[in-house]
Formats: C-alpha cells, structure tokens, sequence
C-alpha cells in the first residue's frame, strides 16, 4: 500500500469499457462471449488498486484491454488526462504502461541468461548510450528485485519460481514505467513466498512511485498492498470500495461471500463474519442470466433481480455497489 495523497489525480480513468470476444457455437454461427460489460474505475497516481474474483470473471481481460493488447469492443481509457485512441496514443501510453504476468515459468525464456533477458526491452528501446551503460542498468534493475550480481550470467531455468517472477519484474521495469498491470503475479508461487513477493511489489512502489492494478484471485493476497479493492463478477464489477471498508463493511451479497472465506485473525469479526457458501457454479459468459449476473447464487435474489442490471451506485463516500436490494441484504 501506498503512501496516499488523497488528492493525488487519477492516473487511469477507465470509463464503461467492454471487451466482447466473438466465439464460435456450431458450424459458422458465433456469438459474442462478453468478457467485461461495462467497466467503469479510477486509478490514481500512486495508487494500488486490487481486482478479485473467480476465475473467468474478467480480470485478465480487464488488464489486457486497458493496455490495448486486446482492442477494446467499447470505452475509453484516459491516461495522465489524456484519451488512448489513435496507434501514435497507444505506441507512447505503451512506454508508460506494461504488465507483469502470472506464471514465472512460461513467461521467460528458460535458456536465455538473466541479463539477456532484463537487456531485451534496453535493446528493443533504445535505452542505453554504452555497452557499460547497459551492464549497469541492468545491475541497477537486479538490484532492485533483491537479485545481485553473480545472477546476471545464470540461465532463466537455474531459478526458483518466486526468483523467477522477480527476474519478470525486474524486465517489466526495464522501460521505466509508471503504471503495471499485475496479473496474479504470486498465484503460481509456493504460499511461503507469497508475502516477500508482494512486499517487494510494495517497496518497489514507493522507491518508483509506481501505479498498480493488481488482480487476484483471492481477497487475502491484495489485503496489504492494496489501496482500494474492486470485485469483479462474470464481466461486471459488482463492488468497489477502499480495502479497509471492503474488509469491514462488504455490501454487495458476492463480496460478502467471498470475504467469509477469508480467515480473519479477530475472533469478533469472526463470528460475525459466518462461512456463506454459495451454490452451484458461475455461469457461463456465454449464458449470462438476465438482469443482476449474481441472481442464480444470489441468496437473497428477488423477482425483480432478473429483470434489470443493477446500477453501480455510490452507495456512501467512494463506495460504489451494484446491487438491487443492498439496504435489504445489510
Ligand atoms: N482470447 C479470448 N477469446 C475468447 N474468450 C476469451 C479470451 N480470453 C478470455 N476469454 C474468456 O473471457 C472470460 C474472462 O476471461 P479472463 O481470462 O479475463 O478471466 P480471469 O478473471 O482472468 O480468470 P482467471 O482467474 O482464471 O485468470 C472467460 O470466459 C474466458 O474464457
Ligand atoms: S440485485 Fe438481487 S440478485 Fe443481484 S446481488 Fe442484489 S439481491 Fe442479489
Ligand atoms: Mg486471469
């Protein structure tokens, strides 16, 4: 988490974007499987924002689509106050902006050396005078994942899964950004290295001044580095709100769920906070229900829950929910 200024302005602006992928469903008939459906949040500068939900909710697509990897369907993306639309936009917003991926295994090539593969993006774009210029960035970058020296020559393969991922991070840096896209950057970690992987992410973020948005799966992973938290589900964004008011107030029935799952160490809470497991499974993108996506686990889903999508409210200070009857439900 961040050191906030409150009113720090918003680095990324992300306003009703969708991202509509057209998939096959027999012989010559496609129809579009809508991955995220009108997404709409801010980022400030400086900030960490964390992005859960199950798999398949959109969250990857989220992070693809507001760095252009996937040509978003509908919406925009403002950058530094600024509209990311024309090829010009988005090669400059790319200099900027970048993403760290989640599997440390497939992301490296295993046979290139660690320097190699921090030097790909200094060569790529241009960032260096001298070949001593070079070595000593790339140092510099090692450094500051927790790497030294003697790694430089080591093949990518020579490496643990979490020295793997600080070999990514420290590539993803490369072009000095000012904005990541962290996409379950620890998911395929050993749990025991979860915690120093993100707090390296964290110090990183105050020795740069770094942006984040960091998905996960899990509301317990983004609980420390992150300043706010949006819950994604099925392509909809159903709540978002700063961490600590998630953790102590969630007012949407999803959320709820989710954060019933998560130990919390103080037993009050606990008891409060009763295991609520949700039944059957999360539809298909391709078969969305109609009116409120949550309506087919929701437990408190009413008639009129099928009828239209709840709007994403302000419910109370930065507290955004979308959800029909949250005076009801809390
Ligand atoms: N390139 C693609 N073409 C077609 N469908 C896609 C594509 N990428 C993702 N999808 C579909 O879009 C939906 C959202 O996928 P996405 O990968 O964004 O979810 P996610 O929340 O990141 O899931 P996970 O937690 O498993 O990483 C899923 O139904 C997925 O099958
Ligand atoms: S709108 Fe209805 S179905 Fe959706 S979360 Fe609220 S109560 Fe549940
Ligand atoms: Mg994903």
């Amino acid at each position: 988490m961040s050191q906030q200024n409150t009113e720090a302005k918003n680095l990324v602006e992300i306003k009703h974007l969708k991202e509509y992928f057209n998939v096959n469903v027999g012989f010559f008939k496609s129809r579009p499987l809508k991955a995220v459906d009108d997404v709409s949040f801010t980022i400030k500068k400086g900030e960490t924002l964390g992005l859960v939900g199950e798999s398949g909710c959109g969250k990857t697509t989220v992070g693809r689509t507001i760095l252009n990897l996937y040509k978003p369907t509908d919406g925009e993306i403002w950058y530094d106050g600024k509209l990311i639309k024309t090829n010009a936009d988005i090669k400059e917003f790319r200099k900027k902006a970048t993403m760290v991926f989640q599997d440390p295994y497939s992301s490296l090539n295993p046979r290139m050396t660690v320097s190699d593969i921090i030097g790909e993006p200094l060569d790529v774009h241009n960032l260096y005078k001298s070949k001593e210029e070079r070595r000593e960035r790339i140092l510099e970058l090692m450094n500051y994942v927790g790497l030294n020296s003697e790694h430089a020559s080591r093949y990518a393969h020579e490496f643990s899964g979490g020295q793997r991922q600080r070999i990514g991070i420290a590539r993803s840096l490369a072009v000095n950004p000012e904005f990541i896209v962290c996409d379950e950057p620890v998911s395929a970690l050993d749990v025991s290295i979860q915690a120093q992987v993100i707090n390296m992410f964290d110090e990183l973020q105050d020795k740069l001044g770094l942006t984040y948005l960091f998905i996960a799966h899990d509301l317990l992973v983004v609980r420390h580095i992150s300043d706010r938290i949006a819950v994604m589900y099925l392509g909809k964004m159903v709540e978002l709100a700063d961490a600590n008011e998630i953790y102590s107030n969630p007012l949407h029935p999803y959320s709820k769920s989710l954060l019933s799952a998560v130990p919390v160490p103080d037993p009050k809470v606990a008891r409060a906070n009763k295991r609520i497991v949700l039944s059957g499974d999360i539809p298909s993108p391709l078969n969305a229900p109609s009116g409120c996506p949550f309506r087919t686990r929701c437990p408190h889903a009413k008639e009129d829950c099928a009828l239209s999508m709840p709007e994403f409210k302000e419910i109370s200070k930065g507290h955004f929910v979308a959800c029909h009857h949250v005076e009801d439900v809390n």
